[in-house]
């Protein structure tokens, strides 16, 4: 596998093998890689003829500085991971190679960047915008593939090619779990062991509240997840929302949607988490 830290070795890798007319399948992140990441690096394998993956932590979408100070980092072993995983090529750049200078885009994505994450985070979807677009213009992928665990990143993304016309196909990817159900995420890592322990409640939760479609309307629903966090003293929820997944308006009435999700945000101890589940309409 290749590590290349500069846009123009990249640049070039990606050139050769396009003239060799080959297929290429990118899998951006910001490292501390797991199982949820490498799902996403082996479905590209199977869609592609070669995998670039995307190491970077790009400052500029996040909204809490102590949460980009503590972000996990582990380029060493995130290179084994992609190698054993049979990734092609990967690119860790510096923030300095990325943004030689302050990036001032604005992006408009209208209802979808005002909800769930876009209201809890200020600038964050623009910020991830900002990094997409840059690192989509360098890779020039024929597909890029996203987790559904940042379900809202993934609609976002969608719209940020539909807007700039972009010829790359954005890949959904299912949210691969620990056994007992937690969402893998880089920063699982950060909790203790008791936090820790108490995490897969957060899915637990979302799935029982998925479970009474029949007997609940959307907002009964909500409150009922609402209610089974309230019962845990260290989780401190930030919102439980039910939307429609194609533009993540909240939903009053099951017949307003044919695809619906409960989204669910909390801190706990030193981290914030997201879930999403879909709910079988
Ligand atoms: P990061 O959080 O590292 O995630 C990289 C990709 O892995 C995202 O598409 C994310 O949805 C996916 N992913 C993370 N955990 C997953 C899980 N448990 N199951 C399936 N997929 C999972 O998302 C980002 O980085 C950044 O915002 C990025 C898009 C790289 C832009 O900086």
């Amino acid at each position: 596998m290749k590590v290349f830290n500069f846009i123009v070795d990249i640049q070039r890798f990606v050139e050769d093998k396009r003239n060799e007319g080959l297929k290429i399948g990118f899998v951006p992140t910001m490292g501390a890689l797991h199982e949820g990441h490498l799902s996403l690096i082996n479905r590209a394998k199977k869609e592609n003829d070669i995998v670039v993956c995307s190491v970077f932590v790009n400052p500029v979408q996040f909204n809490n500085p102590a949460d980009l100070e503590k972000y996990p980092r582990t380029p060493e072993l995130d290179i084994e991971k992609l190698q054993s995983a049979g990734c092609d090529a990967v690119f860790m750049p510096s923030v300095e190679e990325m943004y030689p200078e302050k990036v001032d885009d604005h992006y408009d994505f209208g209802d979808l960047e005002r909800v769930m994450e876009g209201a809890c985070r200020p600038g964050h979807f623009n910020g991830v915008a900002i990094v997409v677009r840059k690192l989509f213009e360098i890779v020039t992928p024929d597909r890029a593939y996203f987790g559904e665990k940042d379900f809202q990143q993934l609609a976002i993304i969608k719209k940020m090619v539909n807007i700039l016309q972009m010829n790359i196909e954005i890949m959904p990817c299912p949210i691969v779990r620990e056994n007992d159900g937690l969402a893998m995420s880089s920063r699982n890592v950060r909790l203790n062991a008791e936090e820790r322990a108490l995490a897969p409640k957060i899915h637990s939760v979302l799935k029982s509240a998925s479970s009474k479609l029949n007997t609940m309307s959307p907002q009964e629903m909500k409150d009922y997840a609402l209610s089974k966090y309230a019962e845990i003293k260290e989780f401190e929820v930030e919102y439980v929302e039910i939307t429609d997944e194609n533009n993540l308006r909240s939903l009053n009435d099951w017949r307003d949607s044919n695809h619906a999700r409960i989204f669910v945000a909390l801190q706990l101890g030193p981290v914030r988490l997201i879930d999403n589940v879909r709910i079988l309409i």
